[in-house]
């Protein structure tokens, strides 16, 4: 592995690291789904080599064979460690967590230990399509309520929906994404402390997804949704996937709050048998070896995120790009350019660059596209050329 980054002081910026002919190489979802001549910049897979502490504890797993089933909680003990330290939160108690197979396979057995068939299951589009297709899936209803035009929470609607879904005295759940995937919204304290209260006073249960939050942008702090008041009787996903590009190597953690110990009790010993090993392994050395490397991938995220406002400035002056505080996306509002619903269609067919359509993201997609900016800052020059030559 000579030549990949490691985490020690002065190390390469990750996003410097690789070049456009050894990303091909990869045969991961973002560089096989298209063909050759397109640049993809869709799917949130970063474009970086792995941090060295993780090669290390799987490779050195892997010549041990230590690839059996997993046990323990050496996963929660690391994601503990962690959240004290970058979120100065204490509240993860090991007791209350369970390894589950990823995060999505994990919101789906949360919304199953709080709801029933038919139930309704509330989400804040635009957002990351799977919420609609999981939930779709396990056969509860979505109901869509909007972000606001700051793409902020809007907790009027939310109280609106919170009263209809259990107007009937049934169950309902409320799906946050925090942060927001794709605008990368940071929620505050006070707009999560909002919305435990809310979700207290119509008896609607929340799941978080949190898998973006050791992804926040230099300078702002996630909140996590079961730190603050009133939110006892929440669940929360996080997991490292995301923040070190571990996608392939499933494992994440479910965390109850104090009042829902006894929801996640009720979890299926069989759920704990979907994650892999390797990705326990993987995750907990990420988090307790790695903050450094995620720094510097953070630093990188940020330089891009100021790169992309260069280059719609001199390239594409009417696209408006959100301004976000987490995740490595940007989402791009693209009406101006007249391109119908579905720009990232065009940039794809004419300009053969890849972003995630906006569509499959609910309510306010239309006319939007999402761009992964976790790539080279060449690789992310060249697309927007790409882009810019669609329209024409
Ligand atoms: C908000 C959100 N949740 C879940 C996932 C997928 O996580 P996993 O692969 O652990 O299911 C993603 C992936 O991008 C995501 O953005």
């Amino acid at each position: 592995m000579t030549g990949i980054p490691h985490d020690a002081p002065g190390e390469p910026d990750p996003l410097h690291a690789l070049d456009l002919a050894r990303l091909r190489r990869r045969t991961s979802m973002k560089w096989r789904t298209y063909p050759e001549d397109v640049l993809p910049l869709w799917v949130a897979e970063m474009d970086v080599p792995l941090a060295e502490p993780v090669v290390r504890a799987v490779t050195d797993a892997l010549a041990l064979g230590d690839t059996g089933y997993p046990v323990g909680t050496a996963y929660a003990e690391a994601l503990a460690a962690f959240a004290a330290e970058r979120w100065k939160w204490e509240g993860i108690a090991v007791e209350r967590t369970a390894v589950v197979p990823d995060v999505m396979l994990g919101v789906v057995e949360m919304l199953r230990l709080v709801t029933g068939p038919g139930d309704p299951v509330i989400v804040n589009p635009p957002v990351y399509p799977p919420f609609f297709q999981f939930v779709e899936h396990m056969d509860r209803r979505v109901v869509q309520v909007p972000l606001d035009a700051g793409m902020r929470v809007d907790p009027a609607a939310l109280e609106q929906a919170f009263r209809e879904a259990t107007a009937d005295g049934g169950r309902a759940a409320y799906l946050l994404c925090s942060p927001h995937n794709p605008t990368g919204t940071v929620h505050t304290a006070g707009e999560l402390a909002a919305v435990a209260g809310l979700a207290e006073r119509h008896g609607v249960r929340v799941v978080a997804d949190e898998i973006h939050a050791p992804l926040v942008a230099p300078g702002v702090t996630f909140v996590p949704y079961l730190s603050v008041p009133g939110a006892e009787r929440g669940l929360s996903l996080m997991s490292a996937s995301k923040g070190w590009n571990l996608a392939g190597l499933k494992a994440a953690l479910a965390l109850a709050g104090p009042a829902a110990a006894a929801d996640l009790g009720r979890l299926p010993e069989e759920v704990g048998h979907g994650p892999s090993h390797l990705g326990v392994i993987a995750h907990t050395a990420a988090l307790r070896e790695a903050t450094g490397w995620l720094d510097a991938v953070l630093a990188g995220v940020q330089a891009n995120r100021n790169l992309l406002t260069a280059l719609l400035a001199e390239h594409l002056p009417a696209v408006r790009a959100y301004p976000a505080e987490a995740t490595y996306l940007a989402w791009l509002d693209c009406r101006p350019l007249g391109l119908g619903d579905d720009p990232a269609q065009v940039f794809l067919d004419r300009g053969r660059v890849a972003l995630s359509s906006g569509l499959p993201f609910g309510a306010g997609g239309a006319g939007h596209a999402r761009l992964n900016l976790a790539t080279p800052p060449e690789i992310l020059t060249e697309g927007v050329r790409r882009m810019a030559a669609a329209p024409v």
